[in-house]
């Protein structure tokens, strides 16, 4: 490697090392087999997670020098430099915020909080320390997405009408699943609105970029279809563990959410989510409609963008656009069109655009102001819903 691609030693260290921590750990270690220019190279220094197995894990498996129960503990040490916070929504405010007093770069977990006051007390943390940020809205960097943007920023659409978003999974439609911290607002805040709404509008808002201009006012609704969840057997605590025939106890927060949206260019939107919707595995995407043409994606045809532009008004027809080389991301990870990205490979590309902002001290890709925002519509979205009106956010 030239001396002007030598690399800076990134400490990374990780926070609650479940699904999402081992994911991220995984988009650092393969950072730069992706992007062989990165100018930074990290190593693992420490995990903190108060599962015993986990921590084993991360040495074991993961290569981490040191694993300990207590988060702060890694604040402690002089050799970190970024931590990703990827324990439970409950946890985000508190270590979130520490992080970024403490100097560190902070690459943390959607919804950043349980409310848009947690996420904004973080985002206070990051901008008084100056450090660089990442929040996990991964499905913008889907190459697809990233065209989507394009055509939508270059009037291929004519003037936007509308941008309407679903997110539909049934990972909680099991009536035996068992009630863990998700499905407590004391641990989770909300239920499917800070966990799939939130991404849900920040996809719309980037899609829609400066064209939407934002969201003006929104009307909501929501609801809790299985209000009672057996409680959870020790050590299961995952999205799709199940619970077993013993007591059960309440489900604190939303199954299922909608919206009307109104945005400042005028353009209207709708956004339905669910956690319990039968039939449905991960099925996020959107439809955006201008005068002049329209897009559909969908997260389970990741490389996929429907579109419908260059006809005339009426009998339009759709052609699939599969990804190709040149589309975002996809040949950090694929010779071709046709071959498959990844959700895991999403994280990679957040993870080398956290190390672009690093490197130049210039913000790249969802930061925790992005959290603040989508904060802020989920936060209106409950108002709204409580208070039975449109709402400004
Ligand atoms: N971006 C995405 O697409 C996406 C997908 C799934 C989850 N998430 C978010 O990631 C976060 C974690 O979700 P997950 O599915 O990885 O959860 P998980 O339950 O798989 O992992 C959480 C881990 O945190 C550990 N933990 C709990 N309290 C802790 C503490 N005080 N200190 C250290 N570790 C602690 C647990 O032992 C567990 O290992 C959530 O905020 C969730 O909303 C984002």
């Amino acid at each position: 490697m030239s001396e002007a691609h030598e690399r800076r030693t990134l400490g990374v260290a990780v926070i609650g090392f479940g699904w999402m921590g081992q994911v991220h750990a995984r988009a650092w270690a393969r950072l730069a087999q992706h992007f062989p220019e990165v100018p930074v190279r990290p190593t693992f220094v420490v995990v903190a997670d108060t599962d015993e197995g986990r921590r084993r894990e991360a040495c074991e498996v993961f290569g981490f020098a040191h694993a300990v129960h207590d988060w702060a503990e890694v604040l402690e040490r002089d050799d970190v430099d970024v931590v990703s916070v990827c324990g439970p929504n409950f946890v985000h405010r508190e270590i979130g915020a520490a992080v970024a007093a403490s100097g560190r770069h902070l690459w943390i977990e959607k919804p950043a909080g349980r409310s848009a006051e947690d996420t904004t007390e973080i985002a206070a943390a990051v901008h008084r320390s100056g450090v660089m940020s990442a929040v996990g809205f991964n499905y913008r960097h889907a190459p697809a997405v990233q065209v989507a943007k394009h055509l939508v920023a270059s009037g291929a659409l004519g003037r936007l009408e509308s941008v309407d978003v679903h997110m539909l999974a049934d990972y909680s439609a099991h009536p035996d699943q068992a009630l863990s911290w998700r499905f407590d607002p004391q641990y989770a805040g909300t239920g499917v609105l800070g966990d799939l709404v939130s991404h849900g509008l920040d996809l719309a808002l980037h899609v829609g970029g400066t064209t939407l201009g934002g969201v003006a006012e929104l009307v909501a609704d929501q609801a809790t279809y299985l209000t009672e969840r057996p409680f959870a057997p020790e050590g299961g605590r995952s999205h799709f563990a199940r619970g077993g025939d013993g007591p059960r106890g309440p489900v604190g927060n939303e199954d299922t959410a909608s919206a009307l949206l109104r945005y400042a260019s005028g353009a209207r939107g709708t956004l339905v989510a669910s956690r319990v919707a039968v039939g449905e595995q991960c099925g996020y995407g959107f439809d955006v409609r201008g005068t002049e043409g329209a897009l559909a994606w969908d997260f389970r045809r990741m490389g996929e963008l429907r579109v419908c532009i260059d006809h005339d008004y009426q009998d339009a027809t759709w052609e699939t656009r599969l990804v190709r080389p040149g589309d975002g991301d996809l040949s950090a990870f694929q010779p071709g069109s046709g071959i498959a990205m990844s959700y895991d490979d999403l994280k990679v590309v957040e993870c080398h655009l956290l190390a672009q902002s690093i490197h130049t001290g210039v913000p790249q890709g969802p930061t925790i102001d992005d959290g603040v925002v989508a904060a802020g519509l989920v936060d209106a979205m409950v108002r709204s819903y409580e208070e039975k009106r449109w709402v400004r956010p």
